[in-house]
C-alpha cells in the first residue's frame, strides 16, 4: 500500500481525529498564505510593519485598515472542499476537532463545531490598553480597500484604541486555546496537519507532540513537510483534492 492508501485506512478506523490547519487550507478559497514565494502575504508586505504591537503603536490606522481589508477578504471567501471534508467527517460518528492557526472563520462556516483558534480570530477585537474584548458594530467594519488607513475605534471603557483580537509576533498564544489544543493533540489517534509550513512555534511543534503521544500524523501539503518519523504519512497535493479523496478512498 502507498502512503495515500495507508492514510485512508488509518483515518477510516480512527475514533478521535484532530485536524491541525494552516493558511494552505484556505488558499483555494482565495485567501493568500503567508510564505508561499509568489502569492504569500509576506512576499508583498513586511510583517514587522503590520503584525506587531510596535507597528500598531507607530501607525494604528495602517494596521487597523490592513486587518479590515483582510476581514473583508475573509467575508468574501467561501469554505472550500477541504473545510467541508472536515465538517462532513464529524457527521460519521468519530470525534473530530480542529486546531487552527488561521484567523479566518472558514472552518466554522463549513459547519465545524469544535474549532480552537491558536492565533486568535479576525472576527474579534480587544482594547490595546485595557485588553477588554469588544464587539464591533457594522459601522466600525467599514469596508476597507487594500492599503487604506482607518483609525481604530475607541474602547467604551477606557478610551484606548481597539486592536484585532489576534496574536501578533512576540505575543503569547491565548492560554486557554493552547491548553485545549494540548489536551486534544495528546489524546488523538490521528492528527491530520494541513497546509502549514511548520515554522511558527509553538504551534509548529504540534505534529511532533502528537507523534510523541503515539498518534499517527498525516501531512497534507503541496510541499514535503514531513519530519521523517515512522508514524507519519506525507500526502503531497492541494488540500481540496487530497482531503476529499482521502475520505472517499477509505
Ligand atoms: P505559511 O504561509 O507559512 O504556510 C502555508 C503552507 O501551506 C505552506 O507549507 C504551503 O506549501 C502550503 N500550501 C499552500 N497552498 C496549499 C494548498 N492549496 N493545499 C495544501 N497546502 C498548501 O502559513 P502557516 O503555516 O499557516 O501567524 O503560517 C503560520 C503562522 O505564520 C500564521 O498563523 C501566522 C503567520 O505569521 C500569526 O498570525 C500569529
Amino acid at each position: 500500500m502507498n502512503d495515500k492508501e495507508n492514510a485512508a485506512k488509518i483515518l477510516k478506523h480512527a475514533k478521535k481525529v484532530v485536524f491541525f490547519t494552516g493558511a494552505g487550507i484556505s488558499a483555494e478559497s482565495g485567501i493568500p498564505t503567508f510564505r508561499d514565494s509568489l502569492t504569500g502575504l509576506w512576499s508583498k508586505y513586511d510583517p514587522s510593519r503590520l503584525e506587531t504591537a510596535q507597528a500598531f503603536r507607530e501607525n494604528p490606522a495602517l494596521v487597523w485598515g490592513w486587518y479590515l481589508w483582510r476581514r473583508r477578504q475573509m467575508s468574501e471567501a467561501l469554505p472550500n472542499a477541504a473545510h467541508l471534508m472536515i465538517s462532513n467527517l464529524a457527521e460519521t460518528g468519530r470525534e473530530v476537532y480542529v486546531v487552527t492557526q488561521n484567523i479566518d472563520n472558514l472552518h466554522e462556516r463549513a459547519g465545524s463545531q469544535n474549532v480552537v483558534h491558536l492565533h486568535g480570530s479576525l472576527m474579534s477585537a480587544k482594547c490595546f490598553s485595557c485588553h477588554r474584548p469588544t464587539e464591533l458594530t457594522p459601522e466600525q467594519l467599514v469596508v476597507s480597500r487594500e492599503g487604506e488607513e482607518v483609525p481604530p475605534p475607541r474602547c467604551g471603557r477606557c478610551n484606548g484604541r481597539l486592536r484585532p483580537g489576534i496574536v501578533w509576533f512576540k505575543e503569547d498564544l491565548p492560554k486557554g486555546a493552547w491548553k485545549s489544543a494540548m489536551r486534544l493533540v495528546r489524546d488523538c489517534d490521528v492528527l491530520v496537519s494541513v497546509g502549514t509550513s511548520g515554522i511558527v512555534t509553538p504551534a509548529a511543534d504540534i505534529p511532533e507532540i502528537a507523534l510523541s503521544s503515539k498518534a499517527v500524523v498525516i501531512h497534507v501539503n503541496i510541499d514535503d513537510v514531513s519530519l521523517e518519523e515512522p508514524n507519519e504519512y506525507m500526502l503531497i497535493g492541494k488540500a481540496c483534492s487530497v482531503l476529499p479523496a482521502l475520505w472517499n478512498d477509505s
